[in-house]
């Protein structure tokens, strides 16, 4: 991570996220940085996640942490999707083993209308960790990322984490006027906090719609895709990554909200994924895509491992790029020398 500066936008992350083949296939893993980690949870102890979250030396320890354990391609800087909401005003926290719990879920016209704007001075400990990242990092890309309005959307209507999103459907198709109305708002929340990270620095963004595959084609392209859209359009400068899990069904909808880069989860093979962007859209070029390692495969010992890592690259030869990462986030029990060694195939395999 340190040593001698190249030019950054050559690094391998950056050069396959512009649709090209760089040396080596750039490989990160989402929530490289947290659990898996023991100097990750020996740093923590004692301290709340969104505490945490707003310790800008805290932060850069944490983002660093895998960087130089496993030799990955990017740095994700740590902090949460909730991390903007709770700065713009809204009460909520993060309760372990839960996840995000909101005081008061949002329900009616007023709650709505409560939902303030986010202003740069209240993230400020994340603009700081970015400047401490950059002097660190060396030529390694630091990534910035924020919630997308649709699955934020979702814990601050359900006030937690759901499983059948059943208020939030019920909000969408009941009143979609005051949908549309929240899901702007957070898309002007989730925006600015985008263009704060990419001011201060950001090398790439990824916009984690995490639980868009709940919803049908058609509600997504109705009710999200013209908020995650204007996110996305809103954001300029770098590489703009689009992630979701469940997403088969949604990709050429996900395409169209104009984003770099779309992430594809474990379901669908690379190779597919990519027919199915470019058939969407064949006068766009060739589509780049992350992923798409199930999670799971690091715990099915090392030649299995591999044998997925060897296929997955071969299938990832069909789009114009490919960022190796896993479908979703690393599970908390991985055995962290695993993450180390995929890192190492991943780099090795042809
Ligand atoms: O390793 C860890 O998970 C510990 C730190 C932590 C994070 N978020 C970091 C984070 C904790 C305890 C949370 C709370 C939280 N927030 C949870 C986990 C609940 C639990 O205890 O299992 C969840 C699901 C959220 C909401 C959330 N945060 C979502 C849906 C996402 C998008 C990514 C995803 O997993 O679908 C986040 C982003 C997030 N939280 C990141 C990190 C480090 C993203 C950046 C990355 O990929 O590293």
């Amino acid at each position: 991570m340190s040593g001698e500066m190249n030019d950054i936008t050559e690094a391998p992350l950056l050069v396959a996220a512009r649709g090209g083949r760089p040396s080596r296939t750039p490989v990160w893993f989402m929530r490289q940085a947290g659990r898996s980690l023991p100097e990750y949870r020996k740093l923590r102890e004692g301290t709340a996640m969104l505490d945490a979250c707003m310790d800008p030396e805290m932060v850069c320890e944490i983002t660093l942490q895998p960087v130089r354990r496993h030799d990955v391609d990017g740095a994700i800087l740590f902090s949460d999707i909730v991390v903007p909401l709770k700065a713009a005003g809204i009460d909520l926290d993060i309760v372990p083993g839960t996840g995000p719990v909101v005081a008061k879920p949002i329900a009616t016209e007023s709650d709505v209308l409560a939902i303030a704007e986010l202003h740069e001075e209240q993230v400020r400990p994340v603009v700081d960790a970015i400047g401490l990242l950059n002097a660190e990092l060396g030529d390694v890309p630091l990534i910035g990322f924020a919630g997308a309005p649709f699955t934020l959307a979702s814990y601050l209507v359900e006030g937690g984490p759901s499983k059948h999103h059943e208020r939030t459907k019920a909000l969408m198709h009941g009143n979609p006027d005051l949908w549309h109305a929240l899901l702007d708002r957070l898309a002007g929340i989730t925006a600015e906090f985008l263009r704060v990270q990419v001011r201060a620095g950001v090398k790439a963004v990824q916009l984690f719609d995490s639980w868009a595959g709940a919803l049908s084609e058609r509600d997504y392209r109705e009710f999200v895709l013209p908020h995650s859209t204007r996110v996305l359009q809103s954001i300029e400068g770098v590489p703009r990554i689009h992630f979701g899990v469940g997403t088969s069904e949604l990709l050429p909808a996900m395409r169209e909200a104009g984003a770099d880069v779309v992430g594809v989860d474990w379901r669908t093979p690379l190779d597919v994924a990519v027919k199915r962007l470019q058939q969407a859209a064949p006068e766009l070029p060739l589509p780049v895509v992350q992923g798409n390692l199930d999670p799971a495969l690091l715990f099915a010992g090392l030649p299995a491992l591999e044998r997925e890592i060897e296929r997955i690259k071969r299938e990832g030869q069909a789009a114009a790029g490919h960022i190796f990462n896993l479908g979703h986030g690393v599970l908390p029990d991985t055995d962290p020398d695993v993450i180390t060694r995929a890192v190492e195939m991943v780099h090795r395999t042809t």
